[in-house]
């Protein structure tokens, strides 16, 4: 549940507490805030890709989307793992709120989905930064694709007000026997920092990396 959602709830609460008394007067401020909520996000949406382009997946972001999501394990084999940070502005200090992220892997075996699930498959979510540009998710750790030579990864993409959905180096782990030199030496589009995360397990049992990440634009 966001913390935008939760703010409303109670607002919702308090307001239907007051409602007997002062009915038209909660009506209009409860109308407000919902198009304020829903206008933010809609604004950010005009800029998502295209359903069918490479760099896409913003366009199905929830209303309801938070800094911070969670997707659940599939299986007792897969490792849990939380992957958070901070998207800067171009300056690479300044906090960048108001970002939507999007991200998709593959399972712990490779594989995007093979359950008629919609393309990008059961690994995928969307997070929207708030005043402190922080976002975090929980999922599970994926593998490589079978029988290929690809490292596993994390795609993601970024999608603004002002700026159009793009994808951003894919998250890497380090370890990962299929990484290569033009992948390690690196320092990705636009300055970003290494997208090869170190994970550390806690614990909890629990593999924690941090990815931040430098805008193009603002
Ligand atoms: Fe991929």
């Amino acid at each position: 549940m966001s913390q935008q959602n939760e703010t409303r709830r109670d607002f919702l609460k308090r307001a239907s507490m007051a409602a007997i008394a002062f009915p038209f007067l909660i009506s209009c401020k409860t109308n407000t805030l919902a198009q304020k909520t829903e206008t933010e996000l809609s604004l950010i949406k005009k800029n998502a890709m295209p359903s069918g382009t490479e760099a896409r997946g913003a366009i199905d972001a929830p209303d309801d989307v938070s800094w911070k999501t969670a997707l659940s394990k599939k299986s007792d084999k897969d490792e849990a793992m939380i992957i958070s940070g901070t998207i800067f502005q171009p300056d690479g200090k300044t906090p960048a709120p108001n970002v939507l992220i999007y991200f998709y892997h593959t399972d712990s075996d490779g594989y995007y989905g093979r359950r008629g699930e919609v393309r990008d498959g059961h690994f995928r979510g969307w997070m929207l930064t708030g005043a402190n540009s922080k976002y975090e998710f929980s999922s599970i750790k994926p593998a490589p694709y079978p029988n290929r030579t690809d490292a596993a990864h994390i795609h993601m993409t970024l999608t603004g007000k002002n700026f159009k959905e793009d994808s951003i180096n894919a998250i890497l782990f380090e370890g990962d026997k299929f990484i290569t030199a033009q992948e390690r030496n690196s320092v990705g589009k636009w300055g970003e920092v290494n997208p090869i995360l170190k994970l550390e397990k806690g614990a909890d049992g629990v593999l924690r990396g941090a990815r931040d990440f430098k805008l193009w634009k603002v």
